[in-house]
């Protein structure tokens, strides 16, 4: 790991940009140090706007999609050459930290910004990206904005998308400001020459080997599912054992059922969260009458995935005939892994070893927009460590060093695809 403080601007540190990454954290729908940050919240638009604000600082063209994803634009000296993309996400899960998708918003900027004032004159543009609600948080589906510029959500597949407040996404663009055509948000293959995205590894091996970066050649298959249970509610005290049909008695077994299915693959790649239930309702002495589960399952291997749900939702079935409640899934999302690209990932390795930095290969076993890049343009990923592995919580903390480094490499992997 380095332990230098780099200089990563001529006469500049990179406190700057650490700074910046402090400012960001602190725009929260929570007391900071927690970072929370749904998509079209009040805090979200304040952090766009900070970051729009220091895109325009760096001279870069502004420009927003009908869904919010923001692209900054610094001009090529060859229009006709299609741009390169990096960036990632400004939004924030309940309860996150500092890192997530803002060390690539901000590290992409700030890579911009060395190539800068190195007086590098890049041939093809690069175009930093902010992608809309990376986060599942308020529609229930991860990476809204890259998933609908590849256009594998559809314009009215978005339209039927509900908060937990049964607000639209039209009603929700419209009190933001974001009104143009749904459909004008997909983006045709080859709009991108090439993709490559700067993230916390959200994992312990990097920090764990002493490695500098990661170079992400995989992007594991997420899939979330949605399971309603539907019981009889009463008094709790009324209400006696025999013959209850208690939502959340049910939806308890459904939870193991996930745990017990993952761990069944016997493969570390198998993934299983029930992180949303809730409960109706919920009132201590009341006996709930519904339940609503989210679950997440994920692989590297897709088709493994699949087998794993299919055990989830057979559970399903089979706690609805035990204990008589109505029991009904839908499928959220069920994606498939992206392949990053060779050449891309060949360029982090050269400009990883001209930096100095050690690196390694390795999946990335969250999600990023860059799974839904993949679809529309070559992509890869490149990490850095954060500390513990620890991510989605407040205390995610990667260090000055390891930021400093994985923007380094980034500068160069940048002025490389560029030139
Ligand atoms: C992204 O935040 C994920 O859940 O992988
Ligand atoms: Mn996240
Ligand atoms: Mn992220």
């Amino acid at each position: 790991m380095a332990t230098e403080r780099p200089n990563l601007r001529p006469n500049l540190s990179i406190d700057g940009l650490i700074d910046e990454l402090l400012t960001l954290g602190r725009i929260s729908e929570a007391e900071p140090p927690i970072v929370t940050r749904v998509v079209f919240s009040e805090a979200d638009m304040r952090a766009r706007a900070y970051v729009k604000q220091l895109c325009a600082d760096a001279g870069l063209t502004i420009h927003e999609d009908a869904i919010g994803n923001i692209f900054a634009r610094w001009q090529g000296s060859d229009p006709t050459l299609k741009p390169i993309g990096t960036g990632s996400h400004i939004d924030a899960i309940p309860n996150a930290g500092l890192y997530d998708g803002c060390v690539g918003v901000l590290g992409g900027l700030e890579a911009i910004r060395v190539l800068q004032q190195f007086g590098f004159k890049p041939r093809r543009s690069i175009e930093l990206v902010i992608f809309t609600s990376e986060e599942p948080t308020r529609f229930g589906i991860g990476c809204l904005g890259s998933r609908m510029m590849a256009n594998v959500l559809t314009p009215a597949q978005a339209q039927a998308l509900r908060d937990k407040e049964g607000h639209t996404l039209d009603e929700l663009r419209a009190e933001t400001g974001f009104t143009g055509a749904l459909e004008s948000v997909a983006l045709a293959p080859g709009r991108f020459h090439q993709f490559v995205e700067l993230h916390i590894e959200q994992g312990p091996t990097l920090e764990a080997e002493g490695i500098d970066v990661g170079l992400v050649t995989h992007i594991a298959a997420p899939a979330s599912l949605r399971i309603t249970l539907e019981g009889e509610g009463g008094h709790a005290g009324g209400k006696l054992m025999p013959g209850r049909k208690d939502a959340l008695a049910a939806a308890s077994e459904i939870i193991l059922a996930v745990e017990a299915a993952a761990k069944s693959t016997g493969a570390i790649d198998t993934v299983g969260t029930v992180g949303v239930c809730e409960v109706f309702p919920g009132a201590v002495n009341s006996v709930p009458s519904r339940v609503k589960l989210e679950v997440d399952v994920r692989d590297i291997d897709g088709a493994r995935r699949d087998k794993v749900l299919d055990k989830i939702r057979s559970a399903c079935t089979d706690v609805e005939q035990r204990r008589s409640v109505r029991i009904t899934t839908e499928m959220i999302n069920a994606d498939p892994p992206a392949a990053c690209d060779e050449i891309i990932l060949a360029a982090l390795e050269d400009s990883a070893k001209a930096a100095g930095k050690t690196c390694k290969r390795m999946v990335s076993r969250a999600y990023h927009d860059s799974l839904f890049m993949a679809r529309i343009a070559p992509v890869a990923m490149l990490f850095i460590p954060c500390r513990s592995g620890v991510s989605h919580r407040p205390d995610e903390y990667a260090t000055p060093e390891w930021i400093g480094a994985g923007v380094h490499v980034l500068v160069r992997t940048l002025a490389v695809l560029a030139s």
